[in-house]
C-alpha cells in the first residue's frame, strides 16, 4: 500500500477541500493509504524555534519523510494559496540540510466554488513546491469547480463523469509515484 501524506490547506471543519480529499481517498482505497497532516497547530515559520522545535513541526516533518508521496489540496485565497500551506512548506524545508521535501513525489489539486477552481493558487503552490525540491507531477492538472451535488453523503462521487476523471487522475498520480519514488 502506498502511503500518501495529505496536506489540506483549509482548517475549517466543512472545508470543500477536505471533502474533496475524502472523495479521492475513497476512490484510491485499497492501493493508497491517506494520512492527513494536522496543520491546525503549526506556528508561523520562525528560525529561532529550532532551538526547541514545536511538536506540530516535528510531526509534519516525520509524516512527510515516512510517506511514499504527498498530496496537497489547496483552496485559493486572493488568487494564491493559504498561508498555512506556506508555513508547512517552509518548516518542511528546514533546518538547513534537513529538507524533508527533497525528491518526494507530490501532486497538487484543489477546489473552490469559483469557475477556475483554484488554478491560480495551484500555480503559485507549484512554484514553491518545486523550489522546496519535491518531484511535482506536472500533468494532468486537476482544477475542480466544486459541485456539492456531485457527492453523496458518504463522500462517494455520484457524478459519473467526475468520478471517471478523478479515477484517471489518481491513476496518473500512482504512475508518477512509481516512476519517481524511491
Ligand atoms: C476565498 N475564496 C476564493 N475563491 C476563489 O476561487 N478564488 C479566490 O481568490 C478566493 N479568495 C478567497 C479569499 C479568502 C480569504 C477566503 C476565505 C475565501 C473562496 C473560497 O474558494 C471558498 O471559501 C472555499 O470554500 C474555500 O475552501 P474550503 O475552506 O471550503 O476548503
Amino acid at each position: 500500500m502506498t502511503k500518501i501524506a495529505v496536506l489540506v490547506g483549509s482548517l475549517r471543519r466543512d472545508s470543500i477541500n477536505r471533502k474533496f480529499a475524502a472523495a479521492l481517498e475513497k476512490l484510491a482505497a485499497g492501493r493508497m493509504e491517506f494520512v492527513y497532516a494536522d496543520l491546525s497547530g503549526l506556528p508561523h515559520y520562525n528560525d529561532e524555534l529550532w532551538d526547541s522545535p514545536p511538536e506540530p513541526v516535528t510531526q509534519l516533518k516525520a509524516l512527510i519523510e515516512s510517506a511514499d508521496a504527498v498530496l496537497v489540496l489547496t483552496p485559493e485565497y486572493n488568487r494564491t494559496y493559504p498561508g498555512v500551506l506556506k508555513d508547512a512548506i517552509d518548516w518542511g524545508s528546514r533546518p538547513w540540510g534537513q529538507n524533508s521535501w527533497v525528491g518526494k513525489p507530490l501532486a497538487i489539486t484543489g477546489t473552490s466554488p469559483g469557475a477556475i477552481g483554484t488554478a491560480v493558487g495551484q500555480h503559485h503552490l507549484r512554484t514553491a513546491m518545486v523550489a522546496a525540491g519535491t518531484a511535482v507531477m506536472g500533468q494532468p492538472e486537476l482544477y475542480y469547480a466544486y459541485k456539492p451535488e456531485h457527492f453523496g453523503d458518504d463522500g462517494s462521487v455520484t457524478d459519473e463523469g467526475t468520478r471517471s476523471f478523478l479515477e484517471s487522475w489518481l491513476n496518473s498520480f500512482a504512475g508518477w509515484v512509481a516512476q519517481t519514488g524511491k
